[in-house]
């Protein structure tokens, strides 16, 4: 795995600034020991059932172990963890964690798969428990499911420290499985270490994360790994009639970027799934300029063109057999004396023409060009996905992604990815009734802002709609997931939501 490697491209801040810790400790760190063992309730709350790996530790410690929780109180509740010293000279340190009842299974209410969930956030409770009092190499039982184990884990030691004094880093524990490596635990650490990248490209600042540095990340690190990787300038954007695009890109100092990624491990007459994500790499809201409180949130405008690259990043490694490309286009919304201004009008690649009544709804403007673009792979299915609307926050906050699709075969697929992955997904309306209001204009195609009240997410999907490409397309709207949040297994920050619920859906369509 190419965890670990010094990304290649330059920074004006430290030449290797950017790198993808892989846990690691060495010889001579003063290195503490630590294991993660599960514990379910069982029919009352303060029943106490081992998993077998911890039954295997208990019988070690001839039942001392099982004592020792008794006496630390009824039961160990879902979620938590508990730390015991010394009951075997084997395992020195021991967090137990609580997995709630055996054989949780999918949640109807919750749409969730509740037991692999449970897994994720007890192996992470676990872990950094380990970690805050010191332990520095923590060995995790797979808690009755690997791949969820090794997602917890790799997710919950993980924050984004990048600019903090090296001395004063908290220091990665190096995590492995208890049991040996296996097929689950290193598809979860491949999945987990993907997110991981997205959340770090999301929370790096404007000033370190321009689109030309985004580009060259995604080509060091998708490079390696078999994906052919295009960084087109703005002289092609321009021959490609890309003029939405071009409009939110012009305000800005910083040179947009077209950003194209080709990924074929399926069949030679398979038809590639087309992702495409929003890269703005901040938001400033153009001329019309957003309010400065938490404006520095919009570093993370191209947390969907991170996903994207997370997406690729993960599928190459897992070597799954479909044909993938990922588009990102990339690029600043500046207010200037060059910028776009409200009222300005520019005609996107396939010839509509768009009034920009605001400059802050340019993430719009960008996909449209892209969606257009997506075209002429003749797709299975076209993705997009965007931090596209401040309305979607507020319907859904950060608990899921919104959803909107012509396409009801892929809403159930994505649907079940996400009850799978336990990053949500919820389905929202493409109705003609918002077609009219971004449409019924006199003077334009299409309007970049929904006229009425209301509704915001809904008219900014009906907007990309008169861009999509023939055939299945699905719009992710992940405004509200994206962070900065804290999450059952993740630290406060950006999330690299939802990655791996992309990854499960591609996976999916595997020799499809
Ligand atoms: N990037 C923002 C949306 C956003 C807001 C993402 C908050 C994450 C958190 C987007 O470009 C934007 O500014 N949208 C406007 C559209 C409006 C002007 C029609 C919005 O939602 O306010
Ligand atoms: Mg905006
Ligand atoms: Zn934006």
């Amino acid at each position: 795995m190419a965890l670990g490697r010094v990304w290649t491209a330059s920074s004006p801040f430290r030449a290797n600034y950017f790198i993808l810790r892989k846990c690691s400790s060495t010889a001579s760190d003063n290195v503490k020991k630590g294991t993660v063992f599960g514990v379910y309730t069982g029919e009352k709350d303060e029943d106490v059932i081992l998993t077998s790996a911890a039954k295997q530790f208990d019988n070690t410690t001839q039942g001392s172990f099982m004592k020792h929780l008794h006496l630390a109180g009824p039961g160990l509740k879902k979620g938590t963890a508990r730390i015991f010293y010394n009951l075997s000279p084997a395992h020195e340190i021991v967090a137990a964690v609580g997995l709630g009842k055996h054989s949780l299974g999918f949640n109807e209410q919750e749409e969730i798969e509740e037991g692999k969930e449970a897994v994720r956030s007890a192996a992470a409770v676990g872990c950094r428990a380990l970690h805050e009092i010191g332990v520095t190499d923590i060995s995790v039982e797979n808690l009755g499911d690997a791949e969820a184990a090794a997602e917890g884990t790799t997710l919950g030691v993980w924050c984004f420290q990048d600019f903090k004094e090296q001395k004063k880093r908290k220091k990665c524990p190096r995590c492995r499985p208890l049991e040996g490596y296996s097929e689950g635990w290193t598809n979860g650490t491949i999945v987990a270490n993907a997110q991981n990248l997205a959340r770090k490209l999301s929370d790096t600042p404007s000033n370190f994360m321009t689109p030309t540095i985004f580009a060259d990340k995604a080509e060091s690190m998708l490079n390696s790994h078999g994906v052919k990787v295009n960084t087109y300038d703005k002289k092609w954007i321009e021959e490609q009639n890309m003029g939405a695009f071009l409009s939110v890109a012009k305000g800005s100092m910083e040179k947009p970027v077209f950003l194209e990624m080709i990924y074929s491990r399926g069949r030679m007459d398979q038809q590639p799934l087309v992702l495409i994500g929003k890269g703005i790499t901040f938001d400033s809201g153009g001329i019309s300029l957003k309010p400065s409180n938490n404006m520095d949130e919009m570093r993370a405008d191209m947390g969907g063109a991170a996903c994207v690259v997370a997406t690729m990043y993960a599928v190459s490694q897992l070597k799954l057999p479909v044909n993938l490309v990922g588009l990102c286009p990339l690029c600043e919304n500046m207010p200037s004396g060059l910028a776009v201004k409200p009222g300005d009008i520019v005609k996107a690649r396939n010839g509509k023409t768009i009034q920009v009544a605001n400059t802050d709804a340019e993430g719009r403007l960008i996909l449209a060009d892209a969606l257009c673009y997506a075209n002429t792979f003749n797709p299975k299915f076209t993705l997009d996905i965007a931090t596209l609307t401040g309305a979607m926050r507020i319907a859904l906050g950060g608990t899921a992604t919104g959803v909107f699709t012509n396409s009801s075969v892929l809403w159930q697929r994505i649907h079940r990815a996400g009850a799978l992955t336990g990053d949500r997904v919820w389905r929202f309306p493409l109705w003609e009734a918002y077609s009219k209001r971004v449409t019924d204009f006199p003077a334009v195609d299409v309007n970049n802002v929904g006229k009425g009240k209301g509704g915001g997410a809904c008219t900014a999907a009906a907007f990309l709609k008169e861009f999509a490409p023939k055939g299945d397309w699905i719009h992710l709207d992940i405004a509200g997931v994206m962070g900065p949040l804290e999450g059952p297994y993740l630290q406060k920050g950006m999330t690299g939501r939802p990655t791996r619920t992309l990854v499960q859906l591609v996976s999916q369509f595997g020799n499809e």
